[in-house]
């Protein structure tokens, strides 16, 4: 017997998702549908039209991760999807495909948080990442820091009082008229590896305050300020540039980067220190969403974990970015400890769905 398998279904944002793990903790199978011609065709997530890709592709993801799993949707004993955050246009998706599966075979639904699920997923990928746990999570949405002291429950570290980081990548990389394909911030840390990240004087926000929040905001504005007194137009391609004004955004990309991670090194050592206050036993520094792929953002933590005799948990890239695994896993913590809902109704009406 290989353990119950749990599907997760994910649809909060663009991406769509789906996966079978096991409660062992293996991933049968998976499969992941992404948006990337749209992304960069309107520079950003439009709701309804994502939503509407998230229609054409539900069906498809949920069949083609239960295939590699080599199951069927009799084999399962619970489905797990993402509630929210996200867009709820995205989000019913996702909701009404686990719904109309968990009522056809008689299933538990085990309802997830889009930020829990990748807080969660680095107790899948590694091994002894114990509660509690202090997390990072940095993704275009969000930028969080907590301390997690068991499934469900979550103590508050810090937020963003404004944008979260990755929206600062994906904005300045639209500015630097990167091309958005793979999503603005891979763009910008490719093009800053040709650049010096000394080249602009930018200031480190929140130095002045001595909690865990974030804001890039700021840093956003200060980097819009000198793009546009650099005149480089967004509406350039990168592709189409000269050398020098290569040099220039890959300059300016670097500078921004570089502080940019300095501010999550500034808020995640203060975190650190703050978690260990409240319980000594925390070992441990989790970095996850979709920056956490990011390799700069990797080292530089990696560095200061190690200078404080920590460790640091990233899961592999696939699981930091939105994707189906962490949402069945996190289905699978739930499941284990029974915090899990009934299957619907058989006789659930179609616009409650
Ligand atoms: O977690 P995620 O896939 O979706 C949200 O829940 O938001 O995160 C997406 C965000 C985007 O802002 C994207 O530009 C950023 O993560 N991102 C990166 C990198 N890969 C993805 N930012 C910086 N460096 C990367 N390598
Ligand atoms: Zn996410």
């Amino acid at each position: 017997r290989r353990g119950d398998l749990v599907l997760g279904i994910e649809t909060s944002c663009d991406d769509t998702g789906a996966a079978v793990v096991s409660t062992d903790g293996r991933i049968l199978g998976e499969a992941l549908s992404s948006q990337a011609d749209l992304l960069s065709q309107w520079g950003g997530v439009v709701p309804n039209l994502a939503q509407s890709e998230h229609f054409k592709a539900i069906d498809r993801v949920v069949a083609e991760a239960l295939a590699n799993a080599q199951v069927q949707e009799s084999d399962l004993s619970a489905v797990a999807v993402t509630i929210g955050p996200g867009l709820s246009l995205c989000l019913r998706v996702g909701v009404r495909k686990a719904r109309d599966i968990a009522r056809a075979h008689r299933l538990p639904l085990v309802p997830i948080h889009h930020m829990e699920a990748h807080a969660l997923v680095a107790r899948l990928t590694e091994e002894a990442v114990n509660f509690p746990f202090v997390v990072l999570l940095v993704s275009g949405g969000h930028n969080l820091l907590l301390l997690a002291q068991d499934v469900g429950q979550y103590l508050q570290l810090g937020t963003t009082v404004d944008d979260a980081i990755g929206e600062a990548y994906d904005k300045t990389a639209r500015l630097l008229g990167l091309n958005l394909k793979h999503g603005g911030g891979p763009a910008l840390e490719e093009i800053a590896l040709e650049g010096d990240p000394n080249f602009l004087n930018l200031s480190v926000p929140m130095r002045s305050q001595k909690n865990c929040n974030f804001s890039y905001a700021g840093l956003k504005n200060q980097v819009r300020l000198s793009i546009e007194s650099q005149n480089i137009s967004p509406d350039l391609p990168i592709s189409e540039a000269t050398s020098e004004e290569r040099q220039l955004r890959a300059d300016i990309a670097a500078s921004f980067q570089r502080v940019a991670v300095q501010h999550l090194e500034d808020r995640c050592r203060r975190a650190l220190e703050w978690a260990r206050t409240i319980d000594p036993s925390v070992d441990c520094l989790v970095v996850s969403g979709g920056v956490a792929s990011n390799k700069v953002v990797r080292s530089k933590l990696n560095n200061l974990v190690d200078a404080v005799g920590l460790r640091l948990v990233c899961p592999p890239p696939r699981l930091c970015t939105d994707n189906g695994v962490m949402v069945a896993w996190a289905g699978v913590e739930h499941y284990k400890r029974g915090i899990i809902d009934p299957p619907p109704p058989v006789d659930e009406p179609d616009d409650v769905r």
